[in-house]
């Protein structure tokens, strides 16, 4: 019988790299939606599983709008549903189907206090979103099941708005362009993370693992790569996360280390891989 992979949130920036390199694997594939599946209704998606009896679950549903959460208490609650309690929900059920289940956190579990992060490092967010996803990881261990937890920062790729295309969109409209120059963090290709969580789908183990692009970069340098890969001669001006008021606070330095996996490829490969065979 082939082996049945079930990704949840495939319409998303992650969940639809998964779905758009599928076709390469020889691995049976569903990609329920909203109305289809509630992840929100733990018995229904334990019907669905039960029926559907995947060998693999993919989560990369999740709330991950970081002001939002921050400022409104209902989209707060919405992101510890989704963010803590669905992943909780799901290495329960793994223990009771007999999936693996693969899920997602992020580096915003830290405090940015260090240079990098390994995966050992003591999680201490600093804002609401952080907060949902450290204790989605806590509560997910906490069931000793077959779970990877893969922390992965600052996603760029096609079919959803991003970061980069967000910045170099502005270029090509000739907008001003000021961007954070003291914020540091590993930026990470969606399609990188997919093809990598396929390719090695039966070797998974147990534990938390840092997957990110190789490097070490600030909001300001990801724009100038991201320009300079695309011959763009707009003008980045920088500013201080200080000038910048924002109501989140967010990690200066959350870059991420792999000691568990071998990092994916070099963040200028990957992203000249986007900027250059991908739609923006
Ligand atoms: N984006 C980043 O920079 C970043 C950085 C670090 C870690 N991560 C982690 O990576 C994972 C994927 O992030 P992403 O950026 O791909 O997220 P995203 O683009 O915001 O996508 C979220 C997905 O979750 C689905 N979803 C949300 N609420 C739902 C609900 N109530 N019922 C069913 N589906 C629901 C969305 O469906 P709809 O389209 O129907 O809304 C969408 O498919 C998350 O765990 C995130 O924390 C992301």
């Amino acid at each position: 019988m082939q082996t049945k992979v079930l990704i949840l949130g495939s319409t998303g920036l992650l969940g639809s790299a998964f779905k758009h390199v599928s076709k390469n694997y020889n691995l049976e594939f569903l990609f329920p939606l909203r109305d289809e599946l509630d992840l929100l209704n733990p018995l229904k998606l334990e019907k669905y599983i039960k029926s559907h009896k995947p060998n693999f679950i993919i989560n990369c549903a999740g709330q991950n709008d970081v002001k939002t959460i921050e400022s409104n208490d209902d989209i707060f609650e919405l992101a510890l549903k989704l963010n803590s309690f669905l992943p909780f929900e799901l290495s329960k059920l793994s223990k009771k189907y007999n999936f693996r289940l693969i899920t997602f956190s992020s580096d915003y579990v830290f405090d940015g206090s260090k240079k990098s992060y390994k995966e050992s490092d003591l999680r201490n967010p600093i804002n609401r979103y952080g907060l949902t996803k450290s204790i989605g990881e806590q509560l997910t261990f906490s069931v000793q099941a077959d779970v990877s937890i893969f922390r992965t920062a600052w996603l760029f790729g096609p079919f959803k708005k991003n970061f980069v295309s967000f910045m170099v969109n502005k270029a090509i409209e000739n907008q001003e362009i000021k961007v954070v120059n003291d914020q540091y963090g590993s930026p990470t290709f969606t399609i990188d993370i997919a093809e990598y969580i396929l390719d090695n789908i039966e070797s998974h183990e147990n534990g938390v693992f840092h997957l990110v692009n190789d490097s070490c970069v600030s909001w300001y340098d990801l724009t100038r790569l991201s320009f300079m890969i695309l011959n763009l001669s707009n003008i980045v001006a920088k500013v201080s996360s200080e000038d910048f008021k924002s109501i989140v606070n967010r990690p200066l330095n959350s870059c991420l280390n792999s000691y568990n996996i071998t990092k994916l490829r070099s963040l200028e490969l990957a992203l000249k891989d986007y900027l250059t065979n991908y739609e923006l």
